[in-house]
């Protein structure tokens, strides 16, 4: 055999393996592909005591540490009524005016923030601050996004009818709400898996997730 007769057998054979693993690979991945997210769907109140903790002390650690497995889905309204006026929605809420106003930021938030991680982390801060509306520049601040969007919403008809469209969504749980925060794992509501929830929110995403369970579940 020629010294290039003997090269070229080298680089086939390294050529062979080559397509071995990475076939081999691609093989693997389509067996395994990753499993759906646990979708986590909240009703909350934004001067609500028990929302506070759900959402500062469970949801969003949890969240920081295993967003790869889960899916928030998180919508502030709760025990609030509405009065139609005129074409016009008022809002009289559980925790008086001021958390119907938090409410509605928090709607406005949701449609005009693009990036979720922005809005998971001022989801934390109002929560976190407590003060329903009145924290919403400083929250924005925070977590570095221009409040004027937001601002326009919350004070415009645009809050009201995304407060409504909240409302209208929450209407159609079934069981209905009857306590807040109202925690479905995945779409299903059960009094056990909402206490659990509340308790530890990680464990409950862990234990509903399908896959190779990540490190933060460890
Ligand atoms: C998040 O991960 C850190 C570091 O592993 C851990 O100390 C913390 O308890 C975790 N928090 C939650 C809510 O899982
Ligand atoms: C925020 O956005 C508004 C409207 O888009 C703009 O007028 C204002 O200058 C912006 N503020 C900052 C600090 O970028
Ligand atoms: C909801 O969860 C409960 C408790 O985990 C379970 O027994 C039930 O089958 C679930 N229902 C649906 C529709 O998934």
């Amino acid at each position: 055999m020629s010294a290039a007769s003997a090269v070229s057998v080298a680089s086939a054979s390294v050529i062979v393996l080559l397509l071995l693993l990475f076939g081999v690979g691609a093989i693997a991945d389509e067996e395994s592909p990753p499993a759906t997210p646990v979708k986590v769907s909240v009703y909350y109140e934004s001067l609500c005591p028990d929302s506070y903790s759900f959402i500062v002390r469970q949801l969003y650690p949890t969240w920081q540490n295993l967003s790869d497995i889960f899916t928030p889905e998180i919508y502030a309204y709760g025990k609030a009524q509405e009065t139609e006026k005129s074409d016009q929605f008022e809002c009289q809420c559980q925790h008086g005016p001021g958390e119907c106003k938090g409410n509605i930021m928090l709607a406005c938030a949701k449609e005009h923030l693009t990036d979720f991680d922005q809005f998971m982390a001022f989801t934390y801060c109002v929560m976190n601050e407590f003060k329903g509306s009145t924290s919403g520049l400083y929250c924005a601040k925070e977590v570095g996004f221009n409040f004027t969007d937001i601002e326009m919403c919350q004070r415009s008809e645009e809050g009201e009818r995304l407060l409504h469209e909240v409302g209208v969504t929450q209407s159609t749980l079934d069981p209905p709400l009857t306590y807040v925060p109202w925690i479905l794992i995945n779409d299903n509501y059960t009094k056990k898996q909402r206490r659990e929830a509340q308790k530890d929110l990680r464990k409950v995403v862990c234990d509903a997730y399908q896959g190779t369970k990540p490190l933060g579940c460890l």
